[in-house]
């Protein structure tokens, strides 16, 4: 059984995407032992607990430092016992000592077809914006292992979405959610689960 904690800071639907995942059977063979937000308001937090999942805050505001609160995130995974951790709309920079903790164990999910529209400062609407003002006719969203980099790490699963003529960011946000991110995500987690991933 592959267990896994799930970092969240917003909305949570992909969390979501998974917890139903997992209650349909479309993820086999994989328990959510843990969901970590950063951020105290997040809806994520919510959805966990009516899933009846170990739902925690760990906010770096509540920390002198930030090497404290690395330190803490580092413990809230190590204590929850997960093999995999799936970044969820984390919007936090993953620090080195859990990278190192978790080489190859962290899979985060992206917005857009890496490498477009990735890296620093990408994230959330500004990637949609982005793309749009680009004039793009395809975009997506892509799985991959999380390194030191900022989306950099590698590439899993990619699925494709068309833009359409009127899409706002928020329409095309949601059509790219619906149609790429809470298919390949839960879809990658069944096949790493049931060790279908294997690494270089
Ligand atoms: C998603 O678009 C995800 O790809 C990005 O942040 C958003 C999170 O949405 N990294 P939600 O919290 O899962 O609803």
């Amino acid at each position: 059984m592959l267990k896994i904690a799930v970092c969240v800071s917003g909305g949570g639907t992909n969390l979501q995407a998974i917890i139903d995942g997992v209650a349909s059977g479309v993820i086999s063979n994989t328990e959510i032992v843990r969901v970590i937000s950063n951020n105290p308001n997040a809806y994520a937090l919510k959805r966990a607990e009516a899933a009846g999942i170990d739902a925690v805050c760990i906010s770096p505001k509540t920390f002198e430092t930030r090497e404290e609160f690395n330190k803490a995130l580092l413990k809230g995974l190590e204590e929850s016992g997960a093999d995999l951790v799936v970044l969820a709309g984390f919007l936090v920079v993953i620090p080195e000592i859990v990278i190192a903790g978790y080489r190859n164990r962290i899979i985060n999910i992206h917005p857009s077809l890496i490498p477009s529209f990735c890296g620093t400062g990408y994230y959330g609407l500004k990637v949609h914006e982005a793309a749009l003002a680009r004039g793009v006719k395809v975009t997506g969203a892509t799985v991959h292992f999380v390194d030191e980099g900022t989306d950099t790490g590698p590439i899993i699963l990619q699925k494709a979405v068309y833009t359409e003529p009127g899409d706002t960011p928020e329409i095309l946000q949601r059509r790219v959610m619906e149609q790429a991110e809470w298919n390949i995500l839960p879809q990658e987690i069944n096949m790493i689960a049931n060790g279908e991933v294997k690494i270089g």
